[in-house]
């Protein structure tokens, strides 16, 4: 165990649990390791909840990860360091921990949560990595609000242009954490994810933060169709600059204390640059689009993600609920036509189409600012 402190009875261990362990989850894992391993406010065991899986051989998923201290189906190649303990049983997993990071696709967290509660300690903080919402009847509802109701816990938030298998491999990447109240909870988690190679800073608009991550995986979708419609470097720019112009007017509308400056920080601008470059949901939009729309995103998201999970075009369907509960569709073109496209309903080709009939935005924005 790391030092406990001179004094020893002053220092508080918090103690770090990793709800998932998908390609993000994983990465994550490794991160935090190296940090309560170093730091000893930190314990040093990361426990890390694993959604149990056969692999093909007959062994069980966390049984590899123990064994090899890596996670040969989501994040193949990469130690995750020796003090990560992987463990299917969720209860388990969470029982000791005061610090829990959030990170699974996000159509599990409802499911999760609810196995969770009564299940955790008191004094727990939470942190979600997981980029979706949830739509409701009252309107949308973010992950980490929903964690927030369900189990009684303060939740920040961390995005960034963070693709996961380039942190694995340590290179140079920043993020944003989103925070509501406490500043010294928020400087704790940029504490533990803290590296040379990624550098982490907090920032008080925890919607903001949450919506960019979240709506920037319809923009990627949309950025992935002009890919596979082979359209160019400009119309591509077109559609990043757009989509961002969107994010910004959907979350302020959804939520007025979303500040601008938030768009600037990792969690805005340089994360839908990354995800439109080089991110899944691009990848299988490009597909998607190279194939004509004859090959569902299911289909291709099965052929081509290895077990991994698409959030743009869940995202995209929850989005456009919002919208259209709201009456708000013809504001949004560029996120309403994702979802459009990926049901079928229109062509690929239909992503530029919207930009013949620019959207009045000055109706939700004050015009000067918003342009
Ligand atoms: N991968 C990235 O580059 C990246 C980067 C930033 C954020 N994220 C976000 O992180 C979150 C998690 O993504 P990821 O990349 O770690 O996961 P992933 O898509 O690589 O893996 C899917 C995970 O879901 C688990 N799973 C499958 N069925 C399940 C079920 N019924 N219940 C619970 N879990 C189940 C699988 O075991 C696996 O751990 C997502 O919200 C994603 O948007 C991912």
């Amino acid at each position: 165990m790391g030092e406990v402190g001179m004094a020893g009875a002053a220092a508080v261990q918090f103690r770090v649990t990793v709800v998932g362990s998908g390609n993000w989850g994983s990465v994550a894992a490794k991160v935090i390791a190296s940090n309560t391993l170093r730091l000893s406010c930190f314990h040093d065991e990361v426990r890390m909840w694993v959604f149990e899986e056969v692999l093909p051989g007959g062994e069980k998923l966390s049984d590899t990860i123990n064994k090899n201290n890596e996670n040969v189906k989501y994040l193949p190649g990469i130690k995750l360091g020796k003090n990560v303990v992987a463990d299917p049983n969720l209860e388990n997993a969470v029982r000791e921990a005061n610090m829990l990071v959030f990170v699974t696709p996000h159509q599990f967290m409802e499911g999760i949560c609810n196995s969770l509660v009564g299940k955790i300690k008191g004094d727990v903080e939470g942190i979600s990595l997981i980029k979706g919402m949830e739509v409701r009847k009252e309107g949308p509802c973010l992950i980490s609000k929903l964690i927030t109701d369900m189990l009684g816990i303060n939740c920040c938030v961390l995005m960034g242009a963070n693709i996961a298998n380039e942190i694995a491999v340590e290179k140079f990447s920043e993020a944003t954490i989103g925070y509501k109240h406490s500043k010294e909870v928020a400087e704790r988690w940029v504490k533990l994810f803290s590296q040379p190679y990624f550098l982490v800073s907090a920032v008080q608009d925890i919607e903001g933060v949450e919506l960019c991550g979240t709506l920037k995986n319809v923009v990627a979708i949309a950025a992935g169709l002009v890919d596979g419609l082979d359209m160019g470097n400009n119309t591509k720019a077109a559609i990043m600059r757009i989509g961002l112009r969107e994010m910004r007017a959907l979350s302020k509308l959804l939520f007025p204390s979303v500040r601008d400056s938030t768009f600037f920080e990792s969690c805005g601008v340089a994360d839908v640059i990354t995800t439109c470059l080089g991110g899944r949901n691009r990848r299988v939009a490009e597909a998607f689009a190279r194939n004509g729309g004859r090959k569902s995103f299911d289909e291709l998201e099965t052929e081509l993600l290895q077990g991994q999970k698409l959030q743009g075009v869940s995202t995209a369907k929850e989005v456009y609920e919002v919208l259209s509960h709201r009456g708000w569709n013809a504001l949004f073109p560029l996120l309403s036509t994702v979802h459009r496209i990926c049901i079928g309903q229109l062509p690929p080709s239909a992503i530029v189409k919207h930009s013949e009939k620019p959207p009045k935005l000055s109706i939700v924005e004050s015009s000067a600012e918003f342009y």
